[in-house]
């Protein structure tokens, strides 16, 4: 069994970057007796995104079993479950630690406060440490400055039509304040110890949660613009 700081530096092996485009915020300093760790990632992690069914567990318990101390998911991977697994197996194993696994997650659009409703959020978290079979994550991002009114993609045939033109069903609007008080509170319940987001731009983080309709083959705020899929 590897101690996560006693391996660090020394991993040699090859994955995919993980954390890509993502900035993880420090916790704020308070005037409490117990000031949170800052998080310190692992060199060397596990990319999960396009880890497909019936592969990705397998390349977790590998990973794991290799000395890998990060995994890097997504809600929108949709292998949470599959993930979860393999990793409880390893644990159970004693391969790895809980404690020694960077686990991070990340906040879809599907799942930002819509409108008012701010049950979004901790639902998509709840369903998130239940799929990876885990009480807290370390690192919780929200994964694009961006909510959608549709939670669930499937039903209305994905982000994009067959042709690659994205789906005018959606609807969307550009938001990250709420969303991000949100997360603010899921971390005080311990569910997530450190926050971040990811695809944000130097003009996003400028503004305040200004609304974009979708309107197809117009200007609008469209994660498709920026990647071929959610990363
Ligand atoms: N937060 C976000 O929005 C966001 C966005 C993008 C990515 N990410 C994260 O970053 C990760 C990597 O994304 P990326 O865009 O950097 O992907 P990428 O450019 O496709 O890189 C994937 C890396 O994994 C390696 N690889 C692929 N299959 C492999 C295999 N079977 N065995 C060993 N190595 C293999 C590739 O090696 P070769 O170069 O030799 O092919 C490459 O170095 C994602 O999985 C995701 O976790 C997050």
């Amino acid at each position: 069994m590897f101690g996560r700081r006693g391996l660090r530096g020394s991993l040699l092996l090859k994955g995919s970057l993980a954390v890509a485009g993502c900035a993880a915020l420090m916790p704020q300093h308070t005037h409490s007796a117990s000031v949170p760790e800052a998080l310190t990632l692992p060199q060397v992690g596990l990319g999960l995104w396009k880890s497909k069914p019936g592969e990705v567990g397998e390349a977790v318990k590998t990973a794991l079993r290799s000395g890998y101390q990060l995994l890097d998911g997504a809600a929108a991977y949709s292998n949470e479950i599959e993930v979860g697994q393999a990793l409880a197996e390893c644990i159970a194993q004693s391969i790895v630690m809980r404690d020694d696994v960077v686990v991070v997650s990340k906040l879809f659009n599907t799942h930002h406060v819509w409108q008012g409703d701010r049950s979004r959020p901790a639902a998509a978290l709840a369903k998130t440490l239940a799929d990876l079979q885990l009480e807290y994550l370390d690192l919780y991002l929200m994964h694009w400055p961006l909510a959608f009114e549709q939670t669930d993609m499937a039903a209305i045939g994905g982000l994009r039509l067959e042709n690659g033109t994205p789906n005018p069903k959606l609807v969307m609007e550009f938001e990250y304040l709420e969303t991000w008080r949100e997360m603010l509170a899921l971390k005080r319940q311990g569910k997530a110890r450190h926050l971040g987001v990811c695809n944000f731009t130097v003009p996003t983080r400028t503004l305040g949660p200004v609304r974009y309709p979708h309107v197809p083959d117009r200007r609008g705020a469209r994660p498709q613009i920026s990647s071929p899929s959610p990363a």
